[in-house]
C-alpha cells in the first residue's frame, strides 16, 4: 500500500541519515520482528548490517537451514551463523526446572552474542525488533528510560556492550511490522510465522532436555506444523506445537507391546497471549496428527490434545 510504501522510504532513509558510515549488528532469531528489522536495514545500509544467528539446539526441524537459506542465499545479508548446540546441550544436562533452563538458555545467548559481536570493532548500533507495545509495556512496568524488557535475548546488551539503539519498527503494532514485512518481499511464511519461545524446544521437553528427547519432539513438532499448514488451520490460530510429557504408557504396535512416551498437542487462539483459548480444530485434523505422530515417530506410542485455556493454564507448559 502507499502508506506501507512510504513508511518503509522513510524509516530507510532515517536508518541511512543515523547510522552514517558505521557498522550495524543485529540478532537475528527467524521471528518476524527481527527479520524485518534484518531486511529493512539490509536495504539501508547493504553490508554494513551484521547478523548473528545463534543455533542454539532447540530449534524447530529444518530451522536453521531455512534461516540461511532465506537470509544468506536470499537477501544476501551478512549473516553471522553460530552452531552452538553442543554447548548449549552441555550445559543443560541434568536440568530440569523450567526457570533455571531459561537462565542457562538467556545467559549462554548473550554470552555468545557479546564474544561474535566483539569480533566486529566498527560496529556502533545494535538493531532490534521492538514493537510499540514493547514499549509500552517496558515503560509502564519499569520507567521511562527502561525501554527494554528483560525477557528480550538481548535485554541489558546494548548498555554494556556501548552500542546504541536502533529501532525502526518502535511505533509500529505486530500486524503492521508484516505489512513492512510483506513490502520488503520477505517470504508469507516468515510473515506469517507463529511466536517461538526463545528457550525453544528445550521448555517443551518437561523434564531434562536430552538428544534423544530433542530428536522425538523436532519431529513430532514438525508433524503438527505440517497438518496444520495442509489443512489451511495454521493461518487460524496463534501458535500450534507438541510437548514432550515425561510419561510412559503402554501400548500395542503389531504383535509387540510398547511402553512408550507421550506427546501434547497444544493449538491455541489468542489476539496478545496474555489469554488464550484451545483452538477447535477439527477432529479429522487432529487424528491426522495423531496417526501421524504414532506412526512416524519412534518412542511415541500416544498423543493427547491439551484443552485448556490460559488463565489458569499458560500457553507453554513449563
Ligand atoms: P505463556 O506460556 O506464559 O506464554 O502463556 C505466553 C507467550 O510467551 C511465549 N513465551 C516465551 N517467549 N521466551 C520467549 O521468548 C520465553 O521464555 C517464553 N515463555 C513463553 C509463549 O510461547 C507464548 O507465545
Amino acid at each position: 500500500s502507499w502508506t506501507m510504501k512510504s513508511f518503509v522510504e522513510s524509516a530507510i532513509q532515517a536508518v541511512r541519515e543515523g547510522v552514517g558510515e558505521d557498522q550495524v549488528i543485529c540478532a537475528l532469531s527467524g521471528g518476524v520482528d527481527s527479520s524485518v528489522v534484518a531486511v529493512l536495514l539490509h536495504h539501508a545500509i547493504g553490508s554494513r548490517l551484521h547478523c548473528i544467528f545463534v543455533n542454539n539446539g532447540l530449534l524447530r526441524k529444518g530451522e536453521a537451514e531455512s534461516v540461511q537459506r532465506i537470509f544468506r542465499d536470499h537477501f544476501q545479508l551478512n549473516l553471522i551463523y553460530v552452531d552452538a548446540s553442543k554447548l548449549f546441550l552441555d550445559r543443560l544436562a541434568g536440568i530440569v526446572d523450567p526457570e533455571q533452563k531459561r537462565r542457562i538458555i538467556g545467559n549462554l545467548f548473550i554470552e555468545l552474542f557479546e564474544k561474535e559481536a566483539g569480533r566486529l570493532a566498527n560496529a556502533k548500533y545494535l538493531a532490534q525488533g521492538t514493537l510499540y507495545p514493547d514499549v509500552i509495556e517496558s515503560v509502564s512496568f519499569k520507567g521511562p528510560s527502561a525501554t527494554i524488557k528483560t525477557h528480550h535475548n538481548v535485554g541489558g546488551l546494548p548498555e554494556r556492550m556501548k552500542l546504541k539503539l536502533i529501532e525502526p519498527l518502535r511505533e509500529l503494532f505486530k500486524d503492521e511490522a508484516r505489512l513492512v514485512g510483506r513490502e520488503l518481499g520477505l517470504p508469507e511464511r516468515v510473515i506469517m510465522r507463529h511466536p517461538y519461545p526463545g528457550p525453544g524446544l528445550a521448555i517443551r521437553i518437561i523434564g531434562e532436555v536430552t538428544p534423544e528427547n530433542l530428536a522425538i519432539l523436532r519431529e513430532a513438532d514438525a508433524i503438527v506444523l505440517e497438518e496444520m499448514e495442509a489443512s489451511g488451520w495454521y493461518d487460524r490460530v496463534w501458535q500450534a506445537f507438541a510437548v514432550l510429557l515425561p510419561v510412559r504408557s503402554v501400548g500395542v504396535m503389531g504383535d509387540e507391546r510398547t511402553y512408550d512416551q507421550v506427546i501434547a498437542v497444544r493449538i491455541v487462539e489468542s489476539v496478545d497471549a496474555m489469554t488464550a483459548d484451545w483452538a477447535r480444530v477439527p477432529y479429522d485434523v487432529l487424528g491426522k496428527i495423531s496417526n501421524r505422530i504414532i506412526n512416524e515417530v519412534k518412542g511415541i506410542n500416544r498423543v493427547v490434545y491439551d484443552i485448556s485455556s490460559k488463565p489458569p493454564s499458560t500457553i507453554e507448559w513449563e
